[in-house]
C-alpha cells in the first residue's frame, strides 16, 4: 500500500456522522497495523492536508465575533456540518469520559506551519490558534458541540453549541442551559463550568495525550500516535517506540479489570482529583499512580464511608459516588445517568481485592473519628434561626475570622497547605482569598458578593443551599454535616450583608 493511501486511509478531514458508530466516510477499507515500512512511506509523502479554515477565532469580549453558527466556524464543510473540514483531524481516546451516554466523535485542528509539542508526562501542548472539538450525539441526533480554542493570548476558553432539531447546524450558547432530549434530560455547560474539568491543574486539555492516542479507533486498527507522528504533528520524534509507551486499557477489551479501572477512573475523575486539581481529599485517580499511592485506602472525610473497601463496592464511597443521581453524583457535572460500563468496572476491580495497599497510611487521609454523630444529624443539620436574626452591630473582619473562619481546619482545610479548594482563610489572606473572588467549585458565582449573602457562595455553603454539583456543605470532616452555631453564621452574614468591609 501507498503512503498517501495509508494517510488518508486513516482519519484526517473526513469522518461522517457516524464516526461515532464506527465508519468513516474516508472510506478506511480495513486495512490493519502499520508496519514501519508504511510509516516510513508515510512520512516521506506529503500527508499532512492544509488546514486553510479552522482557526481560533478571537475571544468574543475582545471582538465580538466568535461565530454564532458552528457553520461559521471554518472547521466543518459547508455541504454538511456534521463532516470535518480538510486539514481537521479526527481521533479517538483509548478510555473516553461517560456523557450520559452520548457518541462523541472528537476533532482537532492546528495552524499550518505549527506543531504539537508532546511534554514528559504525555500531554499534547498544543499552539496558539487551535481549535479542539467534541460533539455529542444521542440516538443518531446531534445535541451539542462543544468547542475549546487557544486564544492568541496563549489562554483556552470553551464554548457550546446546541444543535437545531433538523441536524443542519448549531448555534453558540451564552450560558448554561437544561432541555429534554429523546426522553433524557441534556445539561449544555456554561463556559465556566467547562473550567472546572479543563482546569489548571490538568493542563486544560484533557483527552489529548500519550496513554489516551496510543492505540487504534473503533474503525481503525492503526496506532494513531503513529500515524499522527509520520504525518508531522509533532515538533519531536515520538518519545519511544509506541510500545514501550504508556497506553489506557479499552473499556472492551481483555485487560486485566484492573488495568480498565484504572483508565477509566483517569479518564473520568482525575482531572480533578490529582495533587493540587480541584476535586476534595487526597484521592489521586491517575492511571500511572501506583494503587498504594492513590489515597484511596482510608476513610471519606464526608461520609465516614471507606473510600475503597476491598470486597466491597456497596459500602466503598468511590462506588456510591458513580452510583448516585443527587447532588453527592461523581463527576459533579456533565452526567446525570448511572454509567454502567464504568460502575462494572470500578465494582469489579473493588470486589476481586483483598487488601487496600495504602492502608497504613489512612490515617493521613483524614480518617474520621467523630463516630456517633450520625443520630444526631437530623435534628443537627438545621441551620439555627438565629443565624438570620437581625444585625445589631458592625461587624468586622477580624469578628468573622474568629468565630468561623478560624474553625475550618479539618481535613482538607482552608487553614493549611494544600488550601482545599484554593480558599486560603488564615487572617492575611483570608479577605483577599473571598471577596469578589471566583468560586473554583461553581465558576459562575462569587465567593463573597458585599451586600449580598444569597448570592454569596460561602454562605449558600455554610448553610447547605447548595444545587446539583455544588458539593457538600461545609464545615465537613464530620460523618455528618453540622452547621456552625447561630451567633457565627450570623457574624458571617451581617459582615456581608455590611458591605464585607476589610
Ligand atoms: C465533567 C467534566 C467536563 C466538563 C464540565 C467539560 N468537559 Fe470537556 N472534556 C472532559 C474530559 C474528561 C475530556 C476528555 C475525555 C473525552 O474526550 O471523552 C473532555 C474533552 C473535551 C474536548 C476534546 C479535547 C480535550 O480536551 O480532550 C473538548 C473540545 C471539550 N472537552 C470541550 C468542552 C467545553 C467547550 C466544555 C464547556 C462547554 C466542556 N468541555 C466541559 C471533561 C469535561
Ligand atoms: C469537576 C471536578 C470533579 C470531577 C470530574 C470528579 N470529582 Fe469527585 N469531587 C469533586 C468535588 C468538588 C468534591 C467535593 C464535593 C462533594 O463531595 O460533592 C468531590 C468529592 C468526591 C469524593 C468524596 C471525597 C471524600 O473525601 O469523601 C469522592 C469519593 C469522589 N469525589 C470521587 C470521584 C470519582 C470516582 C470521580 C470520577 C468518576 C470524580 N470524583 C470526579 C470534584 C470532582
Amino acid at each position: 500500500m501507498n503512503g498517501r493511501k495509508l494517510w488518508w486511509g486513516l482519519m484526517v478531514g473526513a469522518c461522517s456522522i457516524s464516526a461515532t458508530l464506527g465508519a468513516c466516510s474516508s472510506g478506511d477499507n480495513g486495512e490493519t497495523d502499520v508496519s514501519s515500512q508504511d510509516v516510513e512511506a508515510a512520512r516521506a509523502s506529503r500527508h499532512r492536508a492544509s488546514n486553510k479554515t479552522c482557526k481560533a477565532p478571537a475571544r468574543p469580549d475582545d471582538a465580538g465575533t466568535f461565530p454564532a453558527k458552528l457553520s461559521e466556524l471554518g472547521c466543518f464543510t459547508a455541504k454538511d456540518v456534521r463532516k470535518a473540514a480538510t486539514g481537521v483531524v479526527a481521533y479517538e481516546p483509548q478510555a473516553p469520559l461517560w456523557s450520559d451516554g452520548a457518541g462523541k466523535p472528537r476533532y482537532f485542528a492546528i495552524p499550518d506551519g505549527t506543531t504539537v509539542h508532546i511534554e514528559d508526562n504525555g500531554h499534547f501542548h498544543f499552539p496558539i490558534g487551535t481549535v479542539l472539538i467534541k460533539s455529542f450525539v444521542l440516538g443518531g441526533r446531534y445535541v451539542e458541540s462543544r468547542v475549546f480554542v487557544r486564544h492568541t493570548d496563549g489562554g483556552w476558553a470553551g464554548y457550546s453549541y446546541e444543535w437545531n432539531d433538523a441536524g443542519t447546524d448549531a448555534d453558540l450558547l451564552p450560558g448554561a442551559k437544561t432541555k429534554t432530549v429523546g426522553g433524557q434530560s441534556w445539561t449544555f455547560p456554561s463556559r465556566g463550568q467547562c473550567m472546572r474539568c479543563h482546569n489548571d491543574s490538568a493542563e486544560t486539555t484533557l483527552g489529548l495525550e500519550i496513554a489516551q492516542l496510543n492505540g487504534p479507533t473503533a474503525t481503525s486498527a492503526k496506532n494513531q500516535l503513529e500515524t499522527l507522528a509520520a504525518a508531522g504533528y509533532f515538533d519531536a520524534p515520538l518519545p519511544g517506540p509506541v510500545a514501550a509507551l504508556p497506553r489506557l486499557a479499552r473499556y472492551d477489551s481483555n485487560a486485566p479489570l484492573e488495568d480498565r479501572a484504572r483508565a477509566y477512573l483517569h479518564a473520568n475523575c482525575a482531572h480533578c482529583h490529582r495533587p493540587s486539581g480541584p476535586g476534595a481529599g487526597s484521592a489521586d485517580y491517575r492511571f500511572g499512580v501506583p494503587f498504594g499511592e492513590m489515597h484511596l485506602c482510608g476513610k471519606s472525610a464526608m461520609s465516614g464511608r471507606l473510600m475503597f473497601s476491598p470486597g466491597s463496592p456497596a459500602t466503598s464511597e468511590v462506588s456510591v459516588r458513580i452510583h448516585a443521581v443527587d447532588g453527592s453524583r461523581m463527576p459533579p457535572l456533565g452526567t446525570q445517568m448511572v454509567d454502567p460500563v464504568g460502575t462494572a468496572l470500578v465494582d469489579g476491580w473493588i470486589q476481586q481485592t483483598n487488601a487496600c495497599p495504602g492502608s497504613a497510611d489512612a490515617g493521613a487521609d483524614g480518617s474520621v473519628t467523630d463516630a456517633g454523630a450520625g443520630d444526631a444529624a437530623d435534628a443537627a443539620s438545621q441551620v439555627d434561626p438565629s443565624a438570620y436574626a437581625p444585625c445589631d452591630h458592625a461587624v468586622a473582619l477580624a469578628e468573622v475570622q474568629a468565630s468561623v473562619f478560624n474553625g475550618c481546619a479539618g481535613e482538607a482545610c482552608h487553614l493549611r497547605p494544600p488550601m482545599a479548594a484554593n480558599l486560603d482563610l488564615r487572617p492575611p489572606s483570608a479577605y483577599a482569598s473571598l471577596v469578589n473572588v471566583t468560586s473554583v467549585i461553581n465558576p459562575d458565582e462569587l465567593r463573597v458578593v458585599p451586600g449580598d449573602p444569597s448570592k454569596s457562595f460561602v454562605w449558600r455553603k455554610l448553610t447547605n443551599q447548595l444545587g446539583p454539583g455544588e458539593g457538600s456543605p461545609m464545615p465537613r470532616g464530620l460523618s455528618a454535616w453540622r452547621p456552625l452555631a447561630g451567633d457565627s453564621l450570623r457574624a458571617l452574614r451581617c459582615w456581608i450583608e455590611q458591605g464585607a468591609p476589610r
